[in-house]
């Protein structure tokens, strides 16, 4: 089925929300407790794209893929500086390792490549193996496990990092035609 990428718009907020509240209770279960992923979790994020895509505070950009009609995947990457900050990437479970991650990166960093940045930089939790080897496959620079916070909730991350943001655009484009 045919894989499409597309800017979001702030209809598609509820879609997105879902689709970020499905990939955490897959892959953050046991990194996040039960009692937030099964409660609160939902509510919180589903105001937080409502306002993410209906005021655009940050420049960056925000694409959906689908297929068939179906969302597939989202990925959020915001401007800080010189800096691509990747904030969400997820594909939906069921239709991990098709390749839909590494398209919407491509596209995300092209794009931003065209507002003018050059580097790339993300947080991952440590215990997201799947994550983790995503990005190291496509070379970035995996930091020491740190304190963080996301939503509310303690976590411990990772800091992956490219200094050039051409060589992981060059890493995905590789990657696609394996
Ligand atoms: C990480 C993620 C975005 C990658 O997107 P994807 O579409 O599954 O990945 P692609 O098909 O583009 O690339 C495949 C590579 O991803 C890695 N990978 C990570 N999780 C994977 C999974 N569940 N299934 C298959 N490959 C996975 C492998 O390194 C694989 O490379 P290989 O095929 O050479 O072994 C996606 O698996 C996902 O949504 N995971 C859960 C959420 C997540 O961890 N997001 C990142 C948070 S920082």
């Amino acid at each position: 089925m045919a894989l499409r990428l597309r800017s979001a718009r702030a209809a598609d907020a509820a879609e997105i929300a879902a689709l970020h509240l499905a990939s955490w209770r897959d892959v953050y279960r046991g990194l996040l407790e039960d009692a937030f992923l099964d409660g609160p979790a939902e509510g919180l994020i589903r105001q937080y794209w409502r306002e993410a895509l209906a005021v655009r505070r940050r420049s960056g950009v925000v694409l959906l893929a689908t297929a068939g009609g179906d969302s597939v995947g989202f990925i959020a990457v915001w401007r800080d500086g010189p800096t691509a900050f990747i904030d969400n990437l997820h594909v939906r479970p069921g239709m991990r390792g098709a390749g839909i991650g590494r398209a919407l990166l491509g596209m995300a960093l092209g794009r931003m490549q065209g507002q003018g940045c050059t580097e790339v930089a993300l947080v991952c939790l440590a215990g997201n193996a799947g994550g983790l080897r995503f990005y190291r496959e496509l070379g970035a620079e995996i930091g020491p496990e740190e304190e963080g916070e996301t939503f509310g909730q303690r976590v411990i991350e990772r800091r992956c990092t490219w200094d050039r943001l051409q060589d992981l655009l060059a890493a995905v484009s590789r990657a696609k035609v394996r």
